[in-house]
């Protein structure tokens, strides 16, 4: 998608990290903005903070896992601006632990915000997409999903969040084969970011009560929040740098987005040990240290 002047933007999680940093660059390419986001407060400050750029804004207060509510949304938007031409599904909450330990909420409360709300995003306004391209000749449309390095990595004790990153780089695949089977002005991307300092490491914030556990966390998943924080906050990229990267790629039309590209090395190794048939390699050959520091945390959790 070329010209972003005039056009309208959907972005989920737009409170904040990526989300709120995409905000800031769609206002200042002059598009109209939906900002969508679970916390009200947060999304008061960020629709307030973007209109003053100048863009037209519509916050709308929404929990992506709720399907009504991101159907609600897109209808919303509908009335307001029309199609969009650029839909961001990047809400998205961490997780940890081993993964025989997450409780069923747990389960609920992940896999129905990253995975299903993505779902939910790509249900909603493809097909409005796909309709506005019918119509005007010059309508071009691109969605981007985020997953997560964790989409096609599987580390240890990293539990559920793998598996709705993993879902969510299967959906975007499997979006862009089937896009291409019925249009060429609709694209979509992919994107992995590795650690970068955002609220990504604050996720409870947004559980919400209906998915609260009385369950006290494990060991497990306390080490796992606090390897989590370690990596998210002394990520030395930011989440500005991560936002130019999608609208980048959203101008090239390219698929894969990863922010840290050095990082490959271990999807390559994944990638051989399918093509060779190997038992899956130690995820830390590279820096043994830190798979020995978490086994002996683990184990001494026993
Ligand atoms: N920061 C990282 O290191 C990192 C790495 C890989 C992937 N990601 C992914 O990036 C995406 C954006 O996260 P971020 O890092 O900017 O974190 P963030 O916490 O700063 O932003 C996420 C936003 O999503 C909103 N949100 C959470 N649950 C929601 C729900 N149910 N409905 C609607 N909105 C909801 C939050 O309120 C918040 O504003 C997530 O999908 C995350 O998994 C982040």
């Amino acid at each position: 998608m070329k010209t972003l002047k005039g056009k309208t933007a959907v972005i989920t999680g737009a409170a904040s990290g990526f989300g709120l940093e995409t905000a800031r660059l769609c206002a200042a390419a002059g598009m109209n903005i939906v900002m969508a986001d679970v916390q009200q407060e947060a999304l008061d400050r960020a629709a307030a903070e973007i209109e003053a750029l100048g863009a037209k804004v519509l916050p709308f207060r929404l929990d992506v896992a709720k399907a009504e509510q991101v159907e609600a949304m897109g209808r919303a938007a509908y009335e307001r601006f029309g199609a969009p031409h650029f839909v961001f599904n990047n809400a998205g909450v961490s997780s940890g632990g081993l993964i025989w330990e997450h409780t069923l909420k747990d389960w609920e409360w992940i896999v129905g915000v990253n995975l299903m709300g993505v779902a939910h995003g790509v249900r909603v306004f493809t097909p409005m997409m796909l309709e506005a391209a019918k119509h005007d000749a010059d309508y071009e449309g691109h969605i981007v999903n985020t997953a997560s390095m964790a989409g096609v990595v599987n580390m240890p004790n990293m539990g559920s969040y793998n598996v709705t990153k993993n879902a969510v780089v299967s959906i975007s695949e499997t979006l862009f084969q089937d896009l291409a089977l019925v249009t060429d002005r609709i694209h979509c991307s992919v994107l992995c970011p590795f650690f970068v300092p955002t609220g990504i490491h604050h996720s409870e914030r947004n559980r919400p009560a209906e998915m609260a556990d009385d369950a006290k966390p494990t060991k497990s998943q306390l080490i796992a929040k606090a390897l989590g924080e370690k990596a998210v906050t002394s990520g030395k990229l930011t989440a500005a740098d991560v936002a130019r990267m999608v609208m980048d790629a959203v101008a090239e039309n390219r698929f894969y987005i990863f922010s840290h590209p050095r990082a490959l090395g271990s999807v390559q190794t994944r990638l051989e040990d399918i093509m060779l048939g190997r038992n899956p390699s130690d995820p830390f050959k590279d820096r043994p240290q830190i798979g020995e520091n978490l086994r002996n945390a683990i184990r001494s959790a026993e």
